[in-house]
Parts: C-alpha cells; sequence; structure tokens
C-alpha cells in the first residue's frame, strides 16, 4: 500500500509540478509538458435541443442558474426543502406543456438531460393532473437499484413511506399495496406482468424510461406497448397508422371497453428522439432543455491499461490540489469497485490530520437498499465524499454535490459469444465504453456548477469509440424472452421491434427451450414450459427446480437455485487472508462438487441463524468467509419462490435430507436444467461441451478445480485468458443419458 510520505508520486500521470487544472485554457495545455488535454469548455452545452414549442418551457434555462444544493439542506423542514428542490428542477417551469402534450397524444417522447426531473417529477406531475384516472403510473427502469432509490426519493417527495402511494417491483422484492399509483419496475418486471395481465389494464400510464439504453426487456416492453395501444386505444389513436405490428396475441382481440385508454411516454437522455418516434408511427417528441454547466474536460497522454491504479492516483491529486466539491469516480464492475474503495480508504486514513476527510461510497447493481442512503446524504462538512460507481450513475441516478468525474472509460457488457461454440452462451465482459456514454459520465460534473472531467484515456481513443451502444437484443442470448413471449402467444421473430435479433440467436433460444422441454419438437409450448415461465427464474434453474419434486429433493433444489439466482457471490474472496478463506471453505466442500456445497453452506447457515443473534450471524459469515448479504438474499428469494410453488401446486417441503441416494437425486433435477452447460473430460485433461464444441477448464474458484471427472455440469461460462466452467459438479456419464435429446450424444 502506497505511504503517505509517496502522496507526490501516484502524480505521475500529468504534470510534476502543478495538477492538470492549471493547463486550461486549451492553447497552454498544448504547449506544457501536461499529460491531461483540455479538450473543450462547452462540450457538454446541449447542441440541438429544441425548445418546447407553445408553452415555452424552459424559457429561462439558459445558461448557469443559482446553485442549487439537491440533498435536504440543514433549514426549514425537511418537508418544505424537498418542495423548494423540486420547483428548483428544469423540469419544473415546463410541467404545463409537458402534462399537456401527454394528456393530447398516446405515445409522448420527452427528451431531457440527466438530471432534469424527467424520472421523479413527470409521474407525480400525472398523478397530480389526474391522467392516471384510476388506474397507476408505471415507471420502467432497467435496473433494479435504479427502481428501488428512485421509489424512496419519490415517496418522500409524496411524504409517504415507500409502498403506499409510491411503491416499487422489482424480481424478488416488492413494496406496493392497494393504495399505489405511481410504481417504479424494472423493465423486465413490465413484461412479466404480461404474462398474468396481457393488457396491462392495471396501468393508466407506462413511461418507459431509460430507453435509450434499448435492454432486452426494454425492446420486448416497446414492442408489446405498441401493440397495446391499439387494442386500448380508441380507433382515432394515432399509432394506429404508424404501428403495423405482426404480433398476434390471443389477448389482444379480448380488448375491453371498459379500461381506461393508455398512455406511453419514452424516455431519454440522449437526443435519439427520432427513432422511437417514427416506432410510434411519428409520436410527439418533447425536449427539455437542462441546466449544464460547463465541464472542462481532460484527457490523459498515454493509455491506462491499470485504470483503477489510474483512478485511485487521479482522485488523490484532486483531493490534494482541487477546490471542495465531491468525486464521481465511473468502473466497469462490482470487484473493480471493492478493491479501489479499499485502497482509497487505507490511503485517506493515513492523510495528515489536517487534510480534510473522504467519505467512499460505493454504489453498484447489488448494493444493498441500506447502503444507498449514504451517497444521497450531503457530504459533512470539511470531507469530501468519492463516489464508486458502475454506468448506473450516468443516467438512471442523479448524486448531487459532484463536481469532478473520474471516467476509465470502461463498462460491462453482457454478450453472446457464439464464435467456436457450438450452443453460445453469455458472457459478461469489460470493454470499452461509448462516446455517447463517455459524454453523459462527463456532464454529471456540471450539474450544479462548473465542473471537470478526467478521462484515464487518450483523446486518440475516445475519437475511435463507438459512438452508441448496440442493443441487447443483438447481442444476449434470448431464451428466457422466447419463452415468456410464447406464453403470450407471441414469436420473437413475429414481433414488431425496434431492431430484429440474428436468425441464429433466435434457433438457439429455441433449441435450448427444447432441449429443456418447454417447448415441444413442433415447437408449441408445453405445460411445462408454461410452468418454467411462471418461475421468475432463468429457464435453466426453473426446469431443475420443477425436475426436483419428482425426485422427491424440492427443498434441496430450492435452496441451491436461491443462491444461484442472487445478485452477489457466496464466498468472499480475500486476498490477504488466502489460506483461512481456503480453510474454511474446505468445511463446507462436498466431493461431488459446488451445487451440494452450497446446499452444505445453506444448511450450516440455517443452524446458526436459528441459534444466533444478528450479530452472531454476521460473525460466523466473516470467520467462514460467506458473504452475508448473498445468504440473506437467497433466503428472500427462496421466500418468493416457495410461493410460486404453492400457486403451482408443488410441495416445497419435500426433501431428501441425508437419505441414501440424496446426492444423486440432488444432481439428477440440476441436469434436467443445465442441459446444455455439460461436458466430458477430454484425454488431455480439458472438458468438452456435449452439446457444442467448446473446450473448456474448470474455473479456478470451483471445489473441483484440477480435479479430473468423466463429466460436469456448470452454471455458467466465463471468458477470460479460457473459456472457464464456474459452479460444477462431477456427475456420472448416465445421468447425461438420462436427458432424451442428449441420449445420442453420449454414445
Ligand atoms: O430523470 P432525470 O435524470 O431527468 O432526473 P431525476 O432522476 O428525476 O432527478 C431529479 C433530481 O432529484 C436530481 O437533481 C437528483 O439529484 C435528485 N434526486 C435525489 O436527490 N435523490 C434521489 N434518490 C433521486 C433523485
Ligand atoms: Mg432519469
Amino acid at each position: 500500500m502506497p505511504k503517505i510520505a509517496a502522496l507526490h508520486g501516484i502524480s505521475n500521470i500529468y504534470s510534476k509540478h502543478k495538477p492538470p487544472g492549471h493547463a486550461t485554457p486549451r492553447k497552454r495545455a498544448h504547449k506544457r509538458e501536461h499529460a491531461w488535454v483540455d479538450v473543450s469548455d462547452d462540450d457538454l452545452e446541449v447542441k440541438s435541443s429544441k425548445k418546447l414549442s407553445s408553452k415555452g418551457t424552459n424559457k429561462s434555462d439558459h445558461g448557469p442558474r443559482k446553485k442549487a444544493r439537491l440533498s435536504a439542506p440543514p433549514g426549514p423542514s425537511f418537508k418544505e426543502s424537498l418542495h423548494q428542490q423540486r420547483k428548483q428542477l428544469p423540469i419544473y417551469s415546463g410541467k404545463d406543456a409537458v402534462v399537456d402534450m401527454i394528456r393530447e397524444n398516446d405515445v409522448t417522447v420527452l427528451i431531457g438531460e440527466t438530471g432534469s426531473g424527467k424520472t421523479t417529477q413527470v409521474p407525480q406531475y400525472l398523478l397530480e393532473a389526474g391522467l392516471s384516472g384510476s388506474g397507476m403510473i408505471a415507471i420502467t427502469q432497467p435496473r433494479k437499484v435504479a427502481a428501488t432509490s428512485l421509489a424512496s426519493r419519490v415517496a418522500s417527495e409524496q411524504s409517504t413511506s415507500v409502498g403506499s402511494l409510491v411503491g416499487y417491483s422489482v424480481r424478488f422484492d416488492e413494496a406496493c399495496s392497494s393504495d399505489t399509483r405511481i410504481k417504479y419496475v424494472t423493465d423486465g418486471m413490465l413484461v412479466r406482468e404480461l404474462l398474468g395481465d396481457p393488457l396491462l389494464s392495471r396501468y393508466s400510464v407506462v413511461i418507459v424510461d431509460e430507453a435509450h439504453e434499448r435492454t432486452l426487456r426494454t425492446d420486448l416492453l416497446l414492442a408489446n406497448l405498441k401493440t397495446l395501444l391499439r387494442t386500448r386505444n380508441a380507433p382515432t389513436s394515432a399509432v394506429r397508422e404508424g404501428a403495423k405490428g405482426k404480433g398476434k396475441g390471443k389477448g389482444k382481440e379480448r380488448a375491453s371497453e371498459k379500461l381506461n385508454p393508455l398512455k406511453v411516454v419514452i424516455m431519454s437522455a440522449t437526443l435519439e428522439a427520432e427513432k422511437f418516434s417514427k416506432f410510434f408511427g411519428g409520436a410527439q417528441v418533447v425536449y427539455v432543455k437542462g441546466r449544464q454547466h460547463p465541464v472542462t474536460i481532460y484527457h490523459t497522454k498515454t493509455s491506462q491499461p491499470d485504470y483503477v491504479d489510474a483512478a485511485f492516483r487521479t482522485f488523490f491529486q484532486i483531493h490534494t490540489d482541487r477546490p471542495s466539491g465531491d468525486v464521481l469516480i465511473f468502473l466497469p464492475g462490482q470487484e473493480d469497485i471493492e478493491s479501489l474503495e479499499k485502497s482509497i480508504q487505507l490511503y485517506a486514513n493515513q492523510l495528515p490530520k489536517d487534510a480534510s476527510g473522504v467519505l467512499v461510497c460505493p454504489m453498484y447493481a447489488a448494493l444493498p437498499p441500506s447502503q444507498q442512503t449514504k451517497i444521497f446524504s450531503p457530504t459533512p462538512a470539511g470531507m469530501r465524499k468519492c463516489i464508486l460507481a458502475t454506468n448506473i450513475a450516468e443516467t438512471s441516478i442523479t448524486i448531487p454535490g459532484v463536481k469532478y468525474v473520474i471516467d476509465t472509460g470502461k463498462c460491462k457488457e453482457k454478450r453472446y459469444l457464439a464464435k467456436h461454440t457450438g450452443t453460445g452462451f453469455d458472457t459478461l465482459l469489460t470493454r470499452d465504453i461509448t462516446q455517447s456514454s463517455a459524454v453523459q459520465r462527463a456532464g454529471r460534473a456540471g450539474r450544479e456548477g462548473k465542473g471537470f472531467c478526467f478521462r484515464l484515456y487518450t483523446e486518440e481513443a475516445f475519437n475511435a469509440l463507438p459512438i452508441t451502444a448496440e442493443p441487447e437484443i443483438l447481442r444476449c442470448t434470448l431464451t428466457s424472452s422466447v419463452l415468456q413471449l410464447r406464453c403470450l402467444s407471441q414469436n420473437l421473430e413475429e414481433l414488431d421491434l425496434m431492431d430484429t435479433p440474428e436468425e441464429s440467436s433466435i434457433a438457439f433460444a429455441l433449441i435450448a427451450l427444447v432441449l429443456l422441454g418447454a417447448l415441444d419438437n413442433r415447437r408449441s409450448l408445453t405445460p411445462l414450459g408454461r410452468k418454467m415461465a411462471a418461475f421468475p427464474l432463468e429457464p435453466p434453474l426453473a426446469r431443475a427446480l420443477l425436475a426436483a419434486p419428482e425426485l422427491g429433493c424440492t427443498s434441496e433444489v430450492l435452496a441451491i437455485v436461491s443462491v444461484l439466482s442472487s445478485s452477489s457471490s457466496l464466498f468472499v474472496n480475500s486476498h490477504d487472508a488466502r489460506d483461512a478463506a481456503a480453510d474454511a471453505r474446505r468445511k463446507f466442500r462436498h466431493p461431488s462438487g459446488d451445487h451440494l456445497t452450497i446446499l452444505n453452506v445453506v444448511r450450516a447457515y440455517e443452524d446458526v441463524a436459528g441459534a444466533e443473534s444478528k450479530a452472531g450471524r454476521r460473525d460466523w459469515c466473516r470467520k467462514m468467509f460467506l458473504n452475508e448479504r448473498c445468504l440473506a438474499e437467497a433466503v428472500n428469494i427462496r421466500a418468493q419462490l416457495r410461493d410460486v410453488c404453492e400457486r403451482q401446486q408443488i410441495d416445497w417441503r419435500v426433501g431428501v435430507g441425508d437419505s441414501q441416494g440424496a446426492e444423486s437425486a440432488i444432481l439428477r433435477a440440476m441436469v434436467q436444467g443445465l442441459v446444455q452447460n455439460t461436458a466430458f473430460l477430454q484425454p488431455d485433461g480439458s472438458y468438452k461441451q456435449v452439446m457444442g464444441h467448446t473446450i473448456l477448464k474448470i474455473h479456478p474458484s470451483s471445489s473441483l478445480v484440477d480435479k479430473k471427472v468423466p463429466a460436469i455440469i456448470y452454471d455458467e461460462l466465463v471468458y477470460t485468458t479460457h473459456i472457464y466452467a464456474r459452479g460444477v459438479s462431477a456427475i456420472p456419464r448416465n445421468f447425461i443419458a438420462e436427458v432424451p435429446l442428449l441420449k445420442q450424444r453420449t454414445r
């Protein structure tokens, strides 16, 4: 760890003598030996926002305004301060115009800079204006953590607690009641709701937020909304002419006269309005001008392969040389965030007593809600907040007080790797961001005043970045979506989508579903497929769970599947105490591999949970190098899956316990789900997929690493230097032969 004496040593990516800020204006930056190059002061001014027409939205919104601190300041009452904050948001002056536009049109595309108040205010405006009638307003978010945190914010603005007037619904977590009128949902949850309510009859308004992200679920939702509009709304609907939807859902013919007409609002922070408007037959577009202050952007002179280290050094350079203001660092994922959090914390503790303190706040998808509040609370006097975030802070969440942005230029992206694999698989890869993301990230520094953005990549690298990202539907596996659509009597290939996936990718999903027994050989939905879709699980895990009752091991498979569906990993990796962690892990190790090891952990945790206090439980998890957050989340997931089991008349209490044959029953059930994730040992010690041609190795994190067993199943493949199988169990070869469609491959 660097010591305080080495403070100046951390600055070697900029000038030796002066921090980069002194390099502005541009001319000087080029002349001097500065690694950072100031590219523009005005880069982030909105370039082409068209002002809202007749009502003159944001007349006074040009140029910087008086700085408004948006987190609850000390002062009058909290309620009063929230009220004031709402009034100061850029969208406030356009409130009436926005409401009128939505009232007059079935579909409205609303574009506004991040932080202008779209997500938090528009639903409240619509509710206050009575536009929701007797129905609810849904606002979709691509990320769970955004949906829950926005719901709490809006609930406070409405002076209620979350779950009453304002609620949320995300996978495995819900806070709603019969009073709920504004509901923040993940796009995936709303697609799921279509299964039970194909007309989305409970909703009067559906706001598709962060539409520019073009997640798979957002695209499916947009396609469904387009057909739904024709069903639910009057024949004069503007959509009617423009929409030539091909999807022919059974439910749509049953349009109910009594239903409220549906209003659809598409919201986005980027200026890609045209595509959405065109998709909805020329829908109206409203632009809300934000209040962006100039942001000075610096690029590094050379590329920074160790971006975590570069971010570390840049942060302390800012902290020691620059005036107050919080720092937001964009990193690709949780691991980098946790590692940087530790280094910054350690280093900050060694700063001289008179230096201002550092408050490190991580922000990523799996962060529990209880830890999110710190991010939004005002920075204590004499401290500098350092927020370490994934691209969640790019547009979906606005954190007040940020003056400096450090952009590593990296993000994680799910991508389907079909190359040299017969079956293809999704993998999460760290990759370069797009220009559009880079501009959004920089913009976060200029919300409340002049800001600074430090890009840890060169200007040439920026120019070489793609402009925008490819929609998820073109790069991810479609198995679960195809299944859900089949339950709605829709075929993905016939759906009117903004972008159509490749045939091979649809074919892969269909093969996977046939192998899982969700579709029959004629590709029709089977009763098993319908049951699988009822579980909020990935199809392979749903299949494993549904295989369990016949084998008498529902309770055990439920426990395993719940842990596998949790958003964080079960084991804590400790670089500092590697041996102790390995010793602890050995206590739970099951000879057959990782799935039964998970079961051992769950059972041990249950014993501890029954006997110990909360603190005792935490202590036990720490000593055992287990992630309590994962275990607690799994308990919650299991409770919800038990409810679904009950609705499906499956007795979740049935278990094999420690009986003879318990192990093989559980593994047999897992094989049914992981049919595509099976591999045989090769003479050279590697493994080859049964269903594809991929050669793989067992991941170092697996309890079976280095073991040579005849056949394995695995949870997922990860691609780093090799293709690795993670979450591995050894199985007898004949288990694979028991899966009907795999029989011939085992011969
Ligand atoms: O959706 P958009 O990016 O246009 O803005 P928003 O999410 O509605 O945020 C409006 C304002 O609310 C921002 O200034 C945020 O700082 C503030 N906000 C907050 O203080 N705490 C939250 N949990 C969410 C938003
Ligand atoms: Mg928003």
